[in-house]
């Protein structure tokens, strides 16, 4: 049977992430739908992240009494109502007006921590200004200049309470999404404009405020191109550049005092050469399937990551969770944080604040449904006895862009 989805736009009739993500796409225009949804090349990878979590299924214990069930987690010594994080997104602010602001209030007043982006459209202390909550800051190293610094006296200046840097773009891949929707660095093209005009809600609300949203967050170091968000894009993706090594994780450890995870990890070697450096985490991630086609799911790689790391580390995973049971295959792995990065955004392009929190609740109830189904009343219970996985699949389907 064909299965149906929530097709209108009352979020409170929203009871997946799936459909938070339909009523999402309906309200984007072409190109800002493509920057939410679009993965590298020929998004193998993309959908393989999904496809990952129907190779693994759960090993139920009955008969045990599961009256409360929690989902709260100890992370970095800190409890949180449940093992999220929101993953940090750049230009948030083109999905809906005030959306970092909008992201990292739910997250506070779901009790998770939220990640704010390099890339951000807020700067790092009025997000802390306007926020609270717990605040990790991402870091892309960029270039000769001293974004990296900049960004890392500001942070620990506002409180933020870790930095996690991202090192899976800094050979960035060509986005030939983009290049579909625009005929040259950021000027649309003619049918993505006319796709614009026809999403007057949208525009109304993001373009009508302020015009397209900046990188208000890295301003400084482009004062003149930042005006323009094409000539500051075009210019900040020259800045990343490949010859980013170890050398500058151990350079950031001595520099950033508090918690450092180290994003894009995808291997037990790189894990360990964290754990070696002095990170204090990692985040598995293939970057939601957004730049290297044809990688791996870290769902595959998570057993061995953890069996190598133990408790050395703190693993947080990201990349393809949409449903409370992928989390909970994941913690019962090993990985002790899941990233959220689109299931959040479609709650908040479907309802700014109240969506985002819409969106954590329905993972938070799929979360608490599963442990009690499998037999656990708290995360600490999980294990990978409770996991059988079978690495063929036989009813790989292709997940049908919307877009
Ligand atoms: C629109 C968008 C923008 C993103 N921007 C960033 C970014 O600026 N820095 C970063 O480290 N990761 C970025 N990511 C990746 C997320 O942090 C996260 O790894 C990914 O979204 C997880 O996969 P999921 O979307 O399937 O949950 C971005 C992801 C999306 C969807």
């Amino acid at each position: 049977m064909k299965r149906r989805y929530y097709n209108g736009s009352d979020l409170s009739r929203a009871v997946t992430i799936e459909d938070l993500r339909r009523m999402a796409l309906r309200r984007l225009p072409s190109f800002a739908a493509e920057f939410l949804e679009g993965g590298g090349e020929d998004e193998l990878t993309l959908a393989w992240n999904r496809d990952v979590f129907k190779t693994m299924r759960f090993e139920p214990r009955m008969l045990k009494d599961m009256m409360v069930v929690r989902t709260s987690t100890m992370l970095f010594g800190s409890e949180m109502a449940s093992p999220l994080v929101i993953a940090p997104t750049g230009h948030t602010n083109v999905f809906r007006g005030g959306g970092d602001v909008a992201l990292a209030r739910a997250a506070a007043a779901e009790g998770i921590p939220f990640t704010l982006s390099t890339m951000s459209n807020t700067r790092l202390e009025r997000l802390a200004g306007e926020a609270g909550g717990r605040r990790w800051m991402q870091l892309y190293i960029l270039g000769e200049k001293a974004v990296r610094d900049d960004i890392i006296r500001r942070a620990e200046e506002s409180g933020y309470e870790a930095l996690v840097f991202t090192t899976d773009v800094n050979v960035p891949s060509l986005r030939e999404w983009e290049r579909r929707q625009f005929r040259k660095t950021s000027k649309l093209n003619l049918p993505a404009l006319v796709d614009v005009a026809l999403h007057p809600r949208w525009a109304l609300d993001v373009l009508v405020p302020n015009g397209m949203p900046k990188l208000v967050n890295i301003a400084d170091f482009f004062p003149d191109e930042i005006s323009s968000t094409d000539r500051a894009l075009a210019l900040v993706r020259k800045e990343f550049v490949p010859n980013i090594t170890w050398d500058h994780v151990a350079e950031l450890r001595e520099r950033w005092p508090r918690k450092l995870l180290i994003k894009g990890v995808l291997s037990p070697e790189d894990a360990q050469r964290a754990a070696d450096v002095g990170c204090d985490g990692i985040v598995l991630s293939n970057h939601g399937a957004r730049h290297f086609d044809s990688c791996l799911s870290p769902m595959e790689i998570l057993p061995e990551v953890a069996a190598a790391l133990g408790d050395k580390l703190t693993i947080v995973i990201d990349s393809g969770f949409r449903r409370g049971s992928d989390v909970v295959k994941a913690l019962a792995l090993g990985a002790h944080a899941i990233m959220v990065g689109r299931a959040t955004l479609y709650g908040l392009v479907a309802g700014g604040e109240p969506g985002v929190r819409h969106a954590i609740g329905i993972l938070n109830s799929e979360i608490e449904r599963v442990l009690g189904q499998l037999g656990c009343a708290g995360v600490d219970e999980l294990g990978p006895h409770l996991i059988r996985t079978n690495p063929t699949m036989p009813h790989a389907e292709p997940i049908g862009r919307a877009v």
